[in-house]
């Protein structure tokens, strides 16, 4: 005899976020490369965006532990204080056999003068001091957070990574920070020797963003 098999229905695995319906958006940032990589991201969508630094809204501290918390902080500043949504990013250049540094505190590596060649010198003093020769002990990855904030206190974060190697001596002229110095698996120039849209087919800050547009830019 047949036994009689009750099927339930599934019920849905998908994480339902929250929409982005608005023109408007803050890019709660005042770092011109980022700035510029997010308004080439956000171009495709239409989206009038204008940044903290154009609105002169105050930089928050960020106290946060986590690229994530310093990311959600970040945007909840901005979107408050606009009473707009706000797009924030944190990244950083993240060695691993440095146990991540300069990760969050990328940034503070280049002091107030914002001296990034200071700051990849640094990088590359503390690889030698562990006599990181192969690539393996010179592996470096990118992460970005990047945060969705609604004025109501509302968020929506992502991650994303680019892993590589830590080069050394800094190669081309493109880009930003580390980018000098950063070689993504699989290819034979470094981020500063990629135009802007080579790099944004394969950044960490790109594929938050991707995962962003998936969730929140998306039609139901
Ligand atoms: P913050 O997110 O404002 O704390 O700063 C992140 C820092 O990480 C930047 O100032 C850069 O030094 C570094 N960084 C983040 N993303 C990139 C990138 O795409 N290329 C090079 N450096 C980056």
């Amino acid at each position: 005899m047949s036994q009689a098999v009750c099927k339930l229905p599934q019920k849905s695995q998908k994480q339902s976020h929250r929409k982005f319906t608005e023109k408007t958006l803050i890019v709660a940032s005042h770092n011109q490369g980022k700035i510029r990589e997010i308004n080439e991201l956000l171009k495709p969508f239409g989206i009038l965006a204008k940044s903290a630094s154009e609105l002169q809204l105050d930089e928050p501290e960020e106290t946060g532990d986590s690229f994530v918390e310093n990311a959600e902080l970040k945007a909840l500043a901005a979107a408050k204080a606009s009473g707009l949504p706000a797009l924030a990013d944190d990244s950083g250049y993240s060695i691993k056999i440095l146990n991540g540094d300069p990760g969050i505190y990328s940034a503070r590596w280049a002091g107030d003068h914002k001296d990034f060649a200071l700051a990849m010198q640094m990088v590359e003093c503390k690889l030698q001091d562990k006599d990181a020769q192969e690539d393996e002990e010179r592996a470096a990855s990118f992460i970005c957070a990047l945060t969705l904030a609604w004025p109501d206190g509302h968020v929506e974060t992502f991650e994303g990574r680019v892993d590589g190697v830590s080069i050394w001596p800094p190669k081309g002229d493109n880009g930003f920070g580390y980018d000098p110095i950063f070689k993504a698996n699989g290819h034979d120039r470094t981020f500063a020797e990629m135009n802007c849209s080579e790099k944004q087919k394969i950044s960490h800050r790109a594929n938050a963003f991707k995962q962003l547009v998936d969730a929140c830019f998306k039609a139901i």
